[in-house]
């Protein structure tokens, strides 16, 4: 009578790159979680693909930031030569760029600053750029996840000009402006060094403003949209799911997996059954992907 079954296959894993060889930092307020440099990074893909896990979504930690993001675009860079090595190794694990400038901005927004605030316009040039170089590099899946408006239709065109109509956007369509990312700024290095992301991020007190953000990035040529995070959303990610007819995915962030962490280290919670419970409720409430740092795990369980 069981009406909802999580597998391997439901899950994305989301790793953190570094430069350098042989570098495997632990990221403190996410336990089991590294920065890993490309040849590292390629030895945990292999261990992802063998547990059944069918993909995994690479964020860039570059040498070098800048206020125009320029290593966001370099084909050398970080994201760009791990895409290469993964996919070299692995040809059947599906592998997915995140799409931000915030990791490669001097100032960890996520788009160009211009007197004093973000500049939506010139940021599509420097995210198309970005997403461009993933695609040359042999990405199959693209995710902007910066929440410009009019990104989705900037990235799909540059990626068919240049020959790339088989490149897939996931983008992260209803995202919110969620104290649940601040370990990950930790991972990723790129917390704001001044304001924050509520100019571009949604508000958390809003629900159908989710149902406009993803019917603009859809008809913009979206193929799967993400709501994030996911248990705090579950009601976004089950409104998604009845309105559209495309595939959903949930970014179940770093926060969540955090505090599950922090409480299960104190003995105050069972991990292994509260990943799966709320693994399970995120997939009942719709989804179709899981992004999650608890992928590896929970594809040991099942
Ligand atoms: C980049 C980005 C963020 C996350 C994914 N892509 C951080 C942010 O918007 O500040 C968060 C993921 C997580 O918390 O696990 N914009």
């Amino acid at each position: 009578m069981r009406e909802t079954t999580l597998t391997p296959q439901d899950f994305i894993y989301p790793m953190f790159i570094v430069p350098g060889r042989g570098v495997r930092n632990p990221i403190s307020s996410m336990p089991e979680c590294f920065q890993e440099s490309v040849d590292e990074a390629v030895k945990n893909a292999k261990e992802v693909f063998s547990l059944g896990i069918p993909a995994v979504i690479l964020f860039g930690i570059p040498e070098k930031k800048d206020d125009k993001a320029t290593s966001a675009y370099d084909e050398s860079g970080v994201v760009q030569t791990a895409v290469k090595a993964i996919k070299d190794a692995i040809p059947d694990l599906i592998i997915i760029t995140d799409v931000c400038l915030c990791e490669y901005t001097s100032h960890g927004h996520c788009g160009i600053i211009k007197n004093g605030k973000i500049d939506n316009d010139s940021t599509l040039e420097v995210l198309a750029l970005e997403a461009l170089s993933h695609a040359k590099a042999g990405a199959d899946i693209v995710a902007p996840s910066d929440m410009m408006d009019g990104r989705v239709g900037k990235i799909r065109k540059a990626l068919d000009e240049e020959g790339f109509t088989d490149v897939i956007i996931l983008s992260y369509a209803a995202k919110y402006a969620s104290a649940f990312y601040g370990p990950f700024r930790e991972a990723a290095q790129s917390a704001p060094a001044f304001g924050d992301r509520r100019s571009y991020q949604m508000d958390p007190a809003n629900r159908r403003e989710a149902l406009r953000e993803v019917a603009l990035d859809i008809e913009e040529g979206a193929d799967i949209v993400m709501v994030k995070p996911a248990l705090a959303y579950l009601d976004i990610i089950s409104d998604v799911r009845n309105n559209f007819p495309v595939p959903v995915a949930a970014y179940n962030v770093s926060g969540e997996y955090s505090m599950i962490k922090a409480a299960t280290k104190l003995g105050w919670l069972n991990e292994d059954a509260v990943m799966m419970e709320i693994l399970t409720a995120i997939k009942r409430a719709g989804a179709d992907l899981i992004l999650t740092y608890f992928a590896k795990k929970a594809a040991q369980l099942l």
